[in-house]
């Protein structure tokens, strides 16, 4: 592993297609303070985010973990003027950060931060906005990933996609010695995903500035 050269060439990248902005600087700073910079994605997985919404079309996106919201601005900017970006946070405190920032922004009547248990929030919002989001954004807890999973699949529309950070983790999904249940919940992700009828999906490994990792991106027919 080169972890010079992949941070190297991930302030390359950011250099050509990552303008300065404030709020999304105004993010990465907060999370650094707050000595959590890894778990936030890198500028240029942000920017592919950002694609992703805009090939869906996407009105609606839901996020699972929002964090300080440095993915939520990326992801609301694809969105119409009359989109909307739901982001569930289980901390008060990270979601009082997220909206600040998100006001920042100008983002605050596209995106609403609801606080709470995400796997509780996903079961409300099955009853009111069922196969109703274009594009759904995992980067939470990776244990209950594989529920993210079958609740997103009842929130998506068909035709539109469902993207999880972190499904390779430095490669530790392929080491079977690794029982973390971090770990083990990533691997199933990955395998329920494969083995679902309604799903076409592929892992995109990633490096960079984060170390190595992988980008999961499913489409749900
Ligand atoms: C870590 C990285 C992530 O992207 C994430 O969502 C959670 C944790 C980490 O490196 O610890
Ligand atoms: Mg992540």
């Amino acid at each position: 592993m080169n972890q010079n050269l992949f941070t190297a060439v991930d302030s390359y990248i950011d250099d050509l297609y990552i303008p300065h902005d404030e709020a999304l600087e105004a993010a990465l700073q907060k999370a650094q303070e707050m000595g959590q910079r890894r778990i936030v994605i890198s500028p240029n997985q942000g920017k592919f985010l950002h694609i992703l919404a805009l090939l869906c079309r996407a009105r609606r996106i839901l996020e699972i973990g929002t964090f300080v919201g440095y993915s939520a601005i990326w992801l609301a900017r694809a969105l119409p003027p009359d989109g909307r970006l739901i982001t569930l946070e289980r901390e008060e405190h990270h979601a009082e950060i997220a909206r600040s920032i998100l006001a920042q922004a100008g983002l605050s009547n596209m995106v609403e931060v609801r606080v709470g248990d995400a796997l509780e929030s996903m079961s409300h919002l099955e009853v009111e906005h069922s196969a109703s989001f274009d594009m759904v954004f995992i980067d939470a807890e990776k244990e209950p990933y594989p529920d993210f999973l079958q609740s997103s699949l009842r929130l998506v529309r068909p035709g539109g996609l469902i993207v999880a950070d972190n499904a390779i983790r430095h490669g530790q999904v392929i080491d079977h010695n690794n029982t973390d249940s971090g770990i083990e919940g990533i691997r199933h992700y990955n395998a329920e995903l494969a083995s679902n009828p309604r799903c076409t999906a592929t892992i995109v490994q990633t490096v960079g500035v984060k170390g190595y990792d992988g980008m999961s991106i499913a489409i749900v027919r």
